[in-house]
């Protein structure tokens, strides 16, 4: 069944603890935390001191999202939450490889993620290492953007490598997604979806979940 990460960007930060236990008990999968420098993208959203308050009261596993500069810095800085993914852009990262033994080596499992421009061969050296990929299907900063259709073939082209190279490897998708492509998302061999506005902005996020988890 699809996995569903809600993302908190979309929550209402002033009643933060309701939101986050209130999708863990709705039932998603995976709580997922978007982690912008003002750097890397022209946003700035929250750092561990908010994020260890989110680990609190989430009976769900956290998967970290990092849009940033600097990932090293940021992946010891978040290494204490012990989320279940920490997943950085290879857009900004001279060493990727290295990077991805160090977050394994802190217990977490490591991630990619690819913006909408990079073809998914970008990682075909590294995928036997990673425990996912996440493609964005928007440009990645904000929350609320409309699905980037190309990424469902690029999602296909990862699934044949993955399938070859590292079948444990899982495929996420980022960004304008909902119950109109939730379908194809899954015909192309996606296991994991974030969806921001679309759970958040539901009257029914329990209902919005689970329109997901097909
Ligand atoms: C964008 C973030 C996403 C975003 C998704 O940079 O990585 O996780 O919150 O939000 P929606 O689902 O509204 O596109
Ligand atoms: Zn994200």
């Amino acid at each position: 069944m699809m996995q569903v990460a809600p993302s908190i960007l979309s929550a209402d930060f002033g009643n933060l603890q309701h939101d986050v236990e209130e999708i863990c008990n709705a039932g998603c999968d995976l709580v997922h935390v978007d982690v912008m420098d003002g750097h890397f993208v022209p946003n700035l959203t929250i750092g561990p001191v908010v994020v260890s308050a989110v680990a609190k009261c989430a009976t769900k596993p956290l998967d970290i999202h990092l849009m940033v500069e600097n990932n090293t810095f940021f992946v010891e800085l978040f290494a204490p939450l012990q989320p279940q993914y920490i997943s950085f852009h290879i857009e900004e990262e001279k060493h990727p490889h290295r990077l991805i033994q160090k977050i394994r080596s802190l217990g977490i499992k490591p991630a990619i993620v690819l913006n909408p421009h990079t073809p998914p061969e970008s990682v075909e050296f590294l995928l036997q290492d990673l425990d996912m990929v996440l493609l964005m299907s928007v440009n990645p900063g904000f929350g609320g953007q409309s699905f980037i259709p190309s990424v469902i073939e690029k999602a296909s082209r990862l699934n044949e490598m993955r399938n070859r190279l590292n079948p444990n490897c899982l495929i996420e998708v980022d960004g304008g997604v909902s119950d109109k492509n939730i379908q194809s998302l899954k015909d192309a061999g996606v296991d994991v979806v974030v969806a921001g506005s679309y759970v958040f902005k539901h009257e029914d996020r329990q209902k919005a979940i689970k329109s997901l988890q097909i």
